[in-house]
């Protein structure tokens, strides 16, 4: 073993940085790949998608929205189900309906304004295409449209 000496410490010093360099190259994490790279872009939702979030958000609490998700509360309400299947229900009908200012009577005092009233006109078709969905081909949507009843 050399002698350690001042000369011999600054060798060993010196030698240091270049000794760390080849370890942290190899350790430098692998560049990571641009999120979504090698995969088809996320399909956009379809306005049926996004219908079903504005209902969750602003109509399951009267409403039930979904097959398997009763209504927050009892107001005498329609499911969509129900109302995309009554006589008349079609899109035009269902914009004159979504455009009104629509006062729900069943509900106490001060009885609320549904909600569609307060939709953005793109959230309002959406809710619409929602609602069409539950359709069925057999559906009288094209004979004249009849009141709901209510308290039904
Ligand atoms: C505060 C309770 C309440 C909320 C919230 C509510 N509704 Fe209603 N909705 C009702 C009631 C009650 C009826 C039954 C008819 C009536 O009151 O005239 C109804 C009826 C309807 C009908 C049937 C109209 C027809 O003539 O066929 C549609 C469509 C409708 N609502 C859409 C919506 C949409 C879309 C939302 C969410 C943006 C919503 N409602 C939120 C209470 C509500």
């Amino acid at each position: 073993m050399p002698p350690v000496t001042p000369a011999s410490i600054r060798r060993a010093l010196l030698c240091l940085p270049l000794l760390a360099l080849p370890v942290l190259a190899g350790c430098a994490p692998e560049p990571l790949p641009a999120p979504g790279a090698g995969e088809p872009p996320p399909a956009p939702m379809s306005a049926v998608e996004r219908g079903r979030a504005v209902a969750a958000r602003g109509c399951a609490l009267c409403h039930q929205v979904l097959p398997d998700l009763p209504p927050a509360q009892e107001v005498a309400a329609p499911s969509f189900m129900e109302v995309a299947n009554l006589p008349g229900r079609n899109r035009g009908y269902l914009r004159g309906f979504a455009t009104r200012r629509h006062v729900v009577e069943t509900m106490g005092e001060p009885k609320p304004v549904m909600p569609t009233f307060f939709l953005s006109p793109e959230e309002r078709e959406d809710v619409i295409a929602f609602i069409l969905s539950y359709q069925r081909p057999d559906a009288p949507s094209h004979a004249p449209p009849e009141p709901i009843e209510p308290f039904e």
